[in-house]
């Protein structure tokens, strides 16, 4: 690799070949013994960039030309790709986005947790636009840009990007962005509006709609007006989440999503967790439950179970599912989830339970001898449970689902080279379409003897 300082006018310009891609996107590339990340190069290209100073530890560059192209460079279908921090890698093909996830994903299980799957499984997949059936975008009053800007933030700033739409969005959600911009605008307390929270359901699309001030009369008509005008419920928020009403309807009918394989209606709140990618979701959770090898004997254990969305699918397979989350919100929601379905399935021995799963205090869960676990941790993984409840139950199948390789690796260590499971296949998820995000599934069993 020739990669050499090249001196061109005043400006003292690097050539190099990127070598990887960071979680964030960028193209990373070593000249002259210094890791340099430059926005917007894809691994292989063969670039000139412009060096920036360091920050924070790192050096980065402005790409200046790229003289080799990689084969999976495609345009941007995005006008505000480059400047929004919402996407980073629309400019790669999306079938090598996930290339490089699953790249990402295997390269960490070997360096952090030293552990190989025995299988790679084919990759899930679903439809790269318009997934996204929840967002929180920023709202900001910035005189000097014109007005109320209503978007996501801007890459490495705490600036708001100014979207009148947005094609990762659910389009029943990327609609509302510019008429939000005049709405907001004319309200008012246009600087007090920071953040509208967004669902789309299957029944509906709901707006919480945060204020910092209180709204006057003829605020709350101009927002009634815009629910009526665009169909959707609109709730209020002035302080934390309990505070959340409904403006308009004065008693909207509950959100709810669909997983046809199941036959099963989930029931849930604009500002629930919720799986953001619905395709995508009922692929992950058929893979999962095949993974698990669920029989009508076997005794699952889902823990981060959130409102159920593996639980009941499980308990259609399995005779005993028992769901463990710490927010109470969702618990309520996985409980009016069972009542939801209870007429076309027997949920005989769904439970749920609350518990902070974050702390030693999960050993309490082996008194439910289940044979089977399946865990969906948030970015911090699994540590206490792979650490303290995983060796007092030691089950046959442990089923994985991560947002961050680097935990998950972390637990595969020692799932595998402390308590002897074998690490049978890993999965590469695509979730989150053009972004940096890794989702993947991981499937643990038990080695004989
Ligand atoms: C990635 S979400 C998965 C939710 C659910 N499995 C789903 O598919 O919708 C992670 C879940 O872990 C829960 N959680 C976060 N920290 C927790 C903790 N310390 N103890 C128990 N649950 C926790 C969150 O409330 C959230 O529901």
């Amino acid at each position: 690799m020739n990669n050499h300082k090249h001196e061109s006018g005043n400006t003292s310009l690097l050539r190099g070949v990127v070598q990887d891609l960071s979680h964030d996107g960028r193209g990373v590339l070593k000249v002259e013994g210094r890791v340099y990340f430059v926005p917007g190069a894809l691994t292989g290209e063969n670039i000139t960039f412009s060096p920036r100073k360091r920050r924070r530890g790192q050096f980065s560059g402005e790409l200046v030309s790229i003289e080799q192209s990689s084969p999976d460079r495609v345009s941007p279908k995005c006008e505000y790709f480059g400047v929004c921090g919402g996407c980073t890698l629309q400019h790669l093909s999306p079938d090598a986005q996930l290339a490089s996830k699953e790249s990402t994903l295997l390269d960490t299980l070997l360096k952090i947790g030293r552990v190989e799957p025995d299988k790679v499984e084919p990759r899930i997949t679903g439809s790269v636009w318009g997934y996204r059936r929840k967002a929180r975008p920023g709202s900001k009053l910035v005189a000097k840009k014109g007005g109320v800007l209503v978007g996501f933030r801007e890459q490495g700033s705490s600036y708001l990007t100014s979207l009148k739409h947005c094609d990762t969005l659910d389009p029943r959600l990327s609609a509302l962005l510019e008429p939000l911009h005049r709405l907001i605008e004319s309200l008012s307390i246009p600087a007090k509006i920071p953040q509208i929270e967004m669902a789309a359901a299957t029944n509906g699309v709901s707006l919480v709609i945060r204020h910092l001030d209180a709204l006057i009369e003829s605020d709350k008509q101009k927002l009634q007006i815009f629910a009526e005008e665009w169909s959707v419920n609109l709730y209020l928020q002035p302080g934390g989440l309990n505070s959340i009403v409904p403006l308009w309807p004065i008693e909207p009918d509950p959100l709810f999503y669909v997983l046809p394989h199941f036959d099963l209606e989930l029931q849930f709140e604009a500002t629930d967790f919720v799986q953001v990618n619905e395709r995508v979701n009922e692929k992950m959770i058929i893979h999962a439950l095949d993974a698990l090898e669920l029989t009508p004997d076997s005794k699952l254990l889902d823990l981060f179970c959130g409102l159920g969305n593996f639980t009941l699918p499980a308990a259609t397979q399995c005779n005993d599912a028992i769901g463990v989350e710490a927010d109470q919100a969702l618990l309520d929601k996985a409980k009016m989830n069972i009542q939801r379905n209870c007429g076309k399935h027997r949920f005989n021995g769904v439970q749920f339970q609350k518990m902070d799963l974050h702390n030693d205090q999960v050993t309490a869960l082996a008194e439910y001898a289940a044979d089977r676990i399946l865990l969906d941790p948030p970015r911090s993984g699994a540590l206490d449970v792979v650490t303290h409840l995983v060796p007092l139950l030691m089950p046959e199948v442990i089923v994985y689902v991560s947002c961050n390789p680097a935990t998950l690796a972390r637990d595969a260590e020692i799932l595998v080279h402390r308590h002897g499971y074998q690490l049978q296949s890993a999965t590469a998820i695509n979730m989150f379409p053009h972004t940096g995000h890794v989702e993947s599934m991981a499937k643990f069993v038990k080695r004989d003897g």
